[in-house]
């Protein structure tokens, strides 16, 4: 991954046929930042990191988005991951037939032959050394490697095997759609606890959704941002959180 990555967003306008979602997002992330998105639902923060991820489903229809001052949107999916781009999904889809371990270890070798041709790709063996040691962390079953995709997988465990390929991808930037929804208490502190850990370690710049205060127990961001109807319309520190837990979102939202 390149060391320092930048991500600027400016007055992003993104619809769906005739439905405005975006009405001008403007964000910028770089290496080593942690930053929480909260807002209403349906405000447009998964619409947001979906954009940025590449979903075809949105049509941009202003604004500009670089990363290292390249282009993001003419990327294609692979482009964007290759660039450093991660998004751990709200609602993590199956992929019957795929084993997890598979996935993952080809993932990891096709952003690193990206980076550097001659990257000798990891074989299975000594990739199940790593996925476990990761999962250990994580307090996963080491069985998972040889599951398919999130067939069968409880919505907490969804959440951690997001997480796993978070760590062993190793992104520049990654967004993390509420990793924390459908954990229990015990799984959110393993969870937040490793996601510091990792992004530490690994100096990437952490964004991450979430509808839960409690995450701030764990994790001190650099900023929060406020979403409502497809704008950020507050940013501040952690006092923002407790004026919304007070008073609503309606107390911040002066529109
Ligand atoms: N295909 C579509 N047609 C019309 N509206 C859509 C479509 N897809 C998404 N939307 C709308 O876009 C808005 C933003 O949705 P999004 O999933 O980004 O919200 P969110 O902030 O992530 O909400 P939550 O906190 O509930 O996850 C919602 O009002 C949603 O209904
Ligand atoms: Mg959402």
């Amino acid at each position: 991954m390149p060391k320092k990555t930048s991500l600027q967003i400016k007055n992003l306008r993104v619809a769906i046929g005739k439905t405005k979602i975006l009405n001008g997002v403007s964000l910028q992330v770089n290496s080593g930042e942690v930053h929480i998105i909260m807002g209403q639902n349906g405000s447009g923060k998964s619409t947001l990191l979906s954009v940025l991820m590449g979903h075809p489903k949105y049509e941009v229809t202003g604004g500009s988005v670089t990363i290292n001052k390249k282009n993001l949107l003419k990327m294609s999916v692979p482009e964007r991951a290759q660039a450093g781009i991660f998004l751990g999904f709200q609602h993590p889809q199956t992929v019957s037939g795929v084993t997890f371990g598979n996935f993952l270890r080809l993932a990891r070798n096709s952003v690193a032959v990206a980076h550097n041709a001659k990257a000798m790709p990891i074989g299975p063996a000594p990739f199940a050394v790593l996925m476990r040691a990761e999962m250990e962390k994580l307090k996963m079953d080491s069985s998972f490697i040889s599951r398919f995709i999130n067939e069968g997988f409880s919505g907490g465990e969804k959440k951690k095997s997001e997480i796993l390929q978070m760590a062993l991808l190793e992104p520049a930037i990654a967004f993390l759609d509420e990793i924390d929804s459908g954990l229990d208490i015990d799984a959110l502190k393993i969870v937040a606890t490793e996601l510091v850990e990792i992004q530490k370690k690994q100096g990437m710049a952490l964004v991450i959704v979430s509808h839960n205060p409690k995450i701030l127990d764990f994790i001190n961001p650099d900023k929060i941002h406020i979403m409502s109807k497809g704008k950020i319309v507050a940013e501040g520190g952690k006092e923002i959180v407790h004026q919304i837990e007070q008073g609503g979102y309606d107390a911040l939202i002066k529109e």
